[in-house]
């Protein structure tokens, strides 16, 4: 099966079932009516240097998604980690329409150090990031921001490290597909 994207038809499907797994942001903004928190799993690290995250949200008939428009007005959003027993609480708070997703989820949202947002007190790891760039590409708007502070629980370090080991994160696959992380080999690079 071969697929001319030249077109324009929706790759969708084949991008979602073909880029896997994909980390998931669970990106916590504040509104003016709140805060709010969602999913993003196009999502990644843009860069290390300097540290810079990315998430992009599908706008909606009525515009930017709250998220984005949120990044946006404030300049800020935190990223935070989705270990396996916060599966389900990622997955309320990926419910659309004016609800407080921190409510919904039984989360706490507690107020970022350095930027105007909120975070998961519940995430074992959150970075908190200043809007650094947004590109607009027409049905959809990426999001990128440069991390400013990063939260880590003890339980997820070890020797004052952090311990990926312990941090037992979630993957997207596509659909309502997820991925532990948990099956994992090792390969010595080359010289
Ligand atoms: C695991 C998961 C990943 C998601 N990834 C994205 C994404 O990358 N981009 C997007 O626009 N929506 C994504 N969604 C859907 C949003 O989470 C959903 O539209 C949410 O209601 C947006 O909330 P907001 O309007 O408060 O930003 C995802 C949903 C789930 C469950």
């Amino acid at each position: 099966m071969e697929i001319d994207a030249r077109d324009g038809r929706s790759l969708y499907r084949t991008l979602a079932g073909a880029v896997v797994p994909r980390p998931i942001g669970w990106i916590a903004t504040r509104g003016p009516d709140g805060d709010n928190l969602a999913p993003y799993s196009f999502f990644n690290v843009a860069t290390p240097k300097p540290p810079t995250l990315a998430f992009s949200a599908g706008d909606t008939r009525e515009g930017l998604k709250d998220t984005a428009r949120n990044a946006v007005e404030t300049g800020a959003f935190t990223h935070n980690v989705v270990m396996a027993d916060l599966a389900a609480a990622m997955n309320e708070t990926a419910a659309t329409g004016a609800i407080d997703e921190f409510d919904r989820a039984k989360l706490t949202a507690v107020d970022a150090r350095t930027v105007e947002a909120p975070r998961v007190g519940e995430s074992p790891v959150s970075f908190e990031c200043a809007v650094v760039e947004t590109v607009d590409f027409g049905a959809s708007t990426l999001v990128l921001g440069q991390v400013q502070y990063v939260h880590i629980a003890d339980q997820v370090t070890t020797d004052g490290k952090l311990d990926t080991d312990k941090l037992d994160a979630l993957g997207r696959m596509t659909g309502n597909g997820y991925a532990y992380t948990r099956d994992r080999f090792e390969l010595e690079r080359p010289e």
